[in-house]
C-alpha cells in the first residue's frame, strides 16, 4: 500500500531558482534563505520518498486566459522546466508516475472532486523552485513527481477549507493504491507577498508565523479564512498559501513539525518552510517561533 510519510510546505520565490543557477545560494544575501532548507536536504537522504505529490501554482507559463483550471493533476511521464522569458531553467526535467497520477486521478474524481488531467505541460518556477530548494543542484532529480496545479493567480481561487478537503482526498487515493511507496505531498507558494500596486513589497510576518503554526498539531480552523483575509493581511499573492492546506489536509487529523523556517525579505517575498509528519505522537511543538528550529532525530 503506499503511504503518505510526510508533508513540506515552501515558499517558490523565482529569484531562488537564479540564485541556485549562478552558484550565489551562500552569498550574504541568498546564505541565510538557503540555510533554512539545509536540515531537509539531509533528511530527504535518509527519507528517499519515492514520489511527491507537488501541489504548485502555474503563473501563466502552461496556462494563460485561454484555459484556468482550478485543480489539475499531472499524470504524463515527463515534465520540462518552462521558458519563463530568459530560456528555460537550467535543471533536470521532471519524470512524472502516470500510473499512481492516473489512479489518483480516477480516485479523487469518483470522490467529486472535479479535477481537469494534463498530459503535457512545462513547470515553470512554482514547482521547480521548490525541488532545488529540497534537492540543491543534481543531473536527474531524485525522486518522482505528481504535479497538482491550482489556480491562485485569477480570481476565483479554491476557498481554503476545499483545498484541505482535497487534501483528505488525496490521502484517501494514495492509501487505495497497491504498491507500497513512500510518498511526501508539498504545498508551495507564498508566504506575504504583493508584486504589484500601491502595496507591492507588503510582508506580515506575525499574520505568516500564525498560518505556520497552525498547519501543526490538530486545529483545523485555518480552512475556514476567507480569501478576504489573505488578501488584507498578507497581499494579493499571499493566496498562494492556501495550496499549502491542500498538503495539511494530506497529512490527516493531527501533525507534528519536524523543522521550521521563515525569513524575510526574499526578493518581494516572506519565505516559508516546515516539514510535518503526519502525527504519530513523537516531535516537538514548534509553534511560536519564527525563528529555525528543527529536531535532531526522531
Ligand atoms: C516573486 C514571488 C512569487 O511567488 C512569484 O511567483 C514571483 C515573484 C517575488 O517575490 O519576486
Ligand atoms: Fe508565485
Amino acid at each position: 500500500m503506499a503511504r503518505i510519510t510526510a508533508g513540506i510546505g515552501s515558499s517558490h520565490v523565482p529569484l531562488l531558482g537564479v540564485a541556485s543557477d549562478m552558484n550565489k545560494d551562500a552569498d550574504d544575501y541568498f546564505g541565510p534563505i538557503f540555510a533554512g532548507f539545509e536540515w531537509t536536504r539531509e533528511w530527504e537522504k535518509s527519507e528517499k520518498p519515492d514520489v511527491i505529490i507537488l501541489v504548485f501554482n502555474d503563473h501563466a507559463s502552461a496556462f494563460d486566459m485561454k484555459i484556468i483550471p482550478t485543480f489539475a493533476i499531472g499524470c504524463g511521464e515527463l515534465y520540462q522546466p518552462a521558458d519563463e522569458g530568459w530560456g528555460p531553467r537550467q535543471v533536470p526535467a521532471v519524470e512524472g508516475h502516470p500510473d499512481l497520477a492516473w489512479h489518483i486521478a480516477q480516485s479523487l474524481i469518483l470522490d467529486e472532486f472535479d479535477m481537469t488531467i494534463i498530459n503535457e505541460m512545462d513547470v515553470d518556477h512554482g514547482l521547480t523552485v521548490p525541488l532545488t530548494m529540497m534537492y540543491g543542484k543534481t543531473d536527474a532529480w531524485p525522486v518522482k513527481v505528481i504535479p497538482l496545479a491550482v489556480n491562485v493567480v485569477t480570481y476565483p481561487p479554491p476557498s481554503g477549507n476545499r483545498c484541505w478537503a482535497l487534501g483528505e482526498a488525496i490521502a484517501r487515493a494514495v492509501a487505495s493504491y497497491e504498491e507500497d511507496l513512500n510518498v511526501q505531498v508539498w504545498g508551495t507558494g507564498g508566504m506575504s507577498h504583493q508584486l504589484q500596486g500601491p502595496r507591492a513589497g507588503i510582508i506580515n510576518r506575525e499574520w505568516d508565523n500564525m498560518f505556520l503554526d497552525s498547519l501543526i498539531g490538530e486545529s483545523d480552523a485555518i480552512r475556514r479564512v476567507p480569501h478576504i483575509e489573505y488578501l488584507r493581511e498578507t497581499g494579493s499573492e499571499g493566496i498562494e498559501m492556501v495550496m499549502w492546506l491542500i498538503m495539511r489536509g494530506a497529512m490527516g487529523r493531527k501533525t507534528h513539525a519536524l523543522h521550521r523556517h521563515y525569513h524575510v525579505p526574499c526578493s518581494n517575498t516572506a519565505i516559508g518552510h516546515v516539514v510535518l509528519r503526519p502525527d504519530n505522537g513523537e516531535g516537538l511543538d514548534m509553534t511560536g517561533s519564527d525563528t529555525v528550529q528543527s529536531i535532531a532525530a526522531e
